[in-house]
Parts: structure tokens; C-alpha cells; sequence
């Protein structure tokens, strides 16, 4: 193990961050490659005694060089909707040409069966994956508890959170726990090859069940106002989001309420060793 590279992309983004911080905790630094877009960005990892290599994805001429001599890679799904599926081709030829011997993908929770629109990137990868022979691992992440975040200010001046959720249950997870997952599935290499993990939280919420958090959390009362999704998307674009964005969380609203971020396999607790941090955890902490 000890000459075994381990590569992690997106490695400025809050996932990445958290996945190699989890690898230090496991390994020692000089086996770990950061692989971000600004190497800039990542000079506290340099100064930890990881190693810091240029990935881009849109560039396939800088991939091949990057992966040298790489073991095992986490592709970090590209934060460019739209743009991913042929980013994420550029990583997987180059990878293969690399000889990597283990590529984990971070996917979306329930792959092909789900009913989110952002799906059709994620499945595209993943087929694309299959499809290069490289021993690989899908890690489908459900959605983090932190995505829920950016919208405790205006709940808690209006006390009230709007969605189109419906009365999905959602299965979130925190992002490190997430990150756990990873890393350890990296550090394992091999031994989950083929492997195709649904990741979750272990307790799952409706919007309501989140409101109720919330205001236990801070002591101030929020109730979720339930709206269709044509009527939740023009209310995101009236309050200034761009419309790509009231898009994606409108859709992937109407998705949960279809079920679609419902996980109850318990797959990421069994995979960390330990429960999942929970929803009340995290909005604690948010809150303060
Ligand atoms: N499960 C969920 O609830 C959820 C929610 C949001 C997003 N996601 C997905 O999970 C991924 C990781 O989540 P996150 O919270 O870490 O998102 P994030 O903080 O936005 O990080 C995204 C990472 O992708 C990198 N990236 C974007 N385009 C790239 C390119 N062309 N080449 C190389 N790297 C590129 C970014 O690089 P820079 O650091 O240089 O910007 C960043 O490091 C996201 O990118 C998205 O696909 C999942």
C-alpha cells in the first residue's frame, strides 16, 4: 500500500477537501495527489505534503499527465451541469490510457431508476465507465443535509421554507460523511471493485419533518409551504436565482417527491462503521 498513488480531482471543492482530509487521517500524505483546476487554490494541501497536480477536465491534454502513474482515482463529478458527460469522458480515456487501476465515481443516488433529471449526466458516466474496461466503483451519493443550508436565513426572517418536495422522504447525508466513504473505499482499493454503492442518510425527512428541525434547532418557528414545481421555479427566478439553477432545484424537488432521494439500504453507516450524522447535527451547527 505504501506506494500506492491515490488521486482525488475537485480536490478544492467542498467534497474534495473533505475526502482528502479523511485520506490524511488514513494515509500518509506523500500517497495522496490533490488534482485541481488551481493549483493556487491549493497550497495548504502542498504544505501538508500533498502532492498537487493540474486536472482539468475540458483540457484531455493536461488529463494523461496527471494521471501518471496514479493507482486509484476518485472523479469527482464536474459542478458544469451541462458540460459533465463529455468532461467526465475525458477523464475516463485518460485514466485508461494512465493504466489506473481503480476509477470511484461520485453518481446520484438510485443511477438509472431515478426520477431527477440530473440523472442523465450521471448515467451517461457511469455507462461510460462500464464501457472502459477499468475496474471501477460507483459511489451514488443521495443529497447532502448542507444543500438545505442556504436557505435557513430567509426561513428564519420569514419563518417560513417553500419547496416542491411534497411529502418525499429525503435520505440526505452530510457532505464529510460522504467524503468518509470515500476515502475509505480509496483506501481499500480493489476490494470493491464492481461495486455499486447506494449512499444515504440513516434517517430520512420530508420538507415539514426539515421546517420542524429547523425551528427546534433555533428556537424560532418554520413551516414548509409545499407549491408545484412550475410555481417553486418562477418563485427561485423571482428572488434572483438564475434560471439554470431554479431549474435544477425545482426538478430535483419534483424528483424527492417522487421519492427519488429515499434511501433506507443503511449502505453509507455500514460502509463508515458508524451511524450517519444526523439532519439536527447539522442544522445545529448552521444555525449558531
Ligand atoms: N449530492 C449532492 O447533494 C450534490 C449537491 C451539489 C453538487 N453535487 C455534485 O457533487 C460534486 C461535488 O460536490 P461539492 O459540494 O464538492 O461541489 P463543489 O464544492 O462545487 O465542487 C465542485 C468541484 O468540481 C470541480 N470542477 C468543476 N469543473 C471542473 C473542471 N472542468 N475540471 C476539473 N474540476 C472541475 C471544481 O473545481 P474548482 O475547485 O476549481 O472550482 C470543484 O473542486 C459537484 O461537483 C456536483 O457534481 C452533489
Amino acid at each position: 500500500m505504501s506506494n500506492t498513488k491515490i488521486l482525488v480531482t475537485g480536490a478544492t471543492g467542498q467534497l474534495g477537501r473533505l475526502v482528502i482530509q479523511s485520506l490524511l487521517k488514513r494515509l500518509a500524505a506523500d500517497t495522496i495527489i490533490a488534482g485541481v483546476r488551481d493549483p493556487a487554490r491549493a497550497a495548504d494541501l502542498a504544505a501538508l505534503g500533498v502532492e498537487v497536480r493540474a486536472v482539468d477536465y475540458s483540457k484531455p491534454e493536461m488529463l494523461a499527465a496527471a494521471f501518471a502513474g496514479v493507482d486509484r482515482l476518485l472523479l469527482i463529478s464536474s459542478s458544469e451541469v451541462g458540460a459533465r458527460a463529455a468532461q467526465h469522458r475525458n477523464v475516463v480515456d485518460a485514466a485508461s490510457k494512465a493504466g489506473v487501476g481503480l476509477l470511484a465515481y461520485t453518481s446520484l443516488l438510485g443511477g438509472e431508476t431515478s426520477p431527477l433529471p440530473l440523472k442523465a449526466e450521471h448515467v451517461a458516466t457511469e455507462d461510460y465507465i462500464r464501457a472502459s474496461g477499468l475496474p471501477f466503483v460507483l459511489l451514488r451519493n443521495g443529497w447532502y443535509l448542507e444543500n438545505y443550508n442556504g436557505f435557513i436565513p430567509s426561513a428564519l426572517d420569514h419563518g417560513v421554507v417553500a419547496g416542491a418536495a411534497g411529502e418525499g422522504r429525503i435520505s440526505a447525508a452530510a457532505r464529510a460523511d460522504y467524503a468518509e466513504a470515500a476515502a475509505l473505499v480509496l483506501t481499500e482499493g480493489v476490494a470493491h471493485a464492481g461495486q455499486i454503492y447506494e449512499l444515504a442518510g440513516d434517517t430520512a425527512f420530508t420538507m415539514t419533518e426539515w421546517a420542524a428541525a429547523l425551528s427546534a434547532a433555533s428556537g424560532k418557528p418554520v413551516r414548509y409551504h409545499d407549491m408545484t414545481e412550475a410555481d417553486y421555479r418562477a418563485l427561485l427566478v423571482q428572488v434572483g436565482l438564475p434560471a439554470p439553477v431554479a431549474d435544477l432545484l425545482s426538478s430535483s424537488d419534483a424528483g424527492a417527491a417522487k421519492g427519488g432521494l429515499f434511501d433506507d439500504s443503511g449502505t453509507l453507516g455500514r460502509l463508515i462503521g458508524r451511524p450517519t450524522t444526523s439532519l439536527a447535527t447539522v442544522l445545529k451547527a448552521a444555525v449558531v
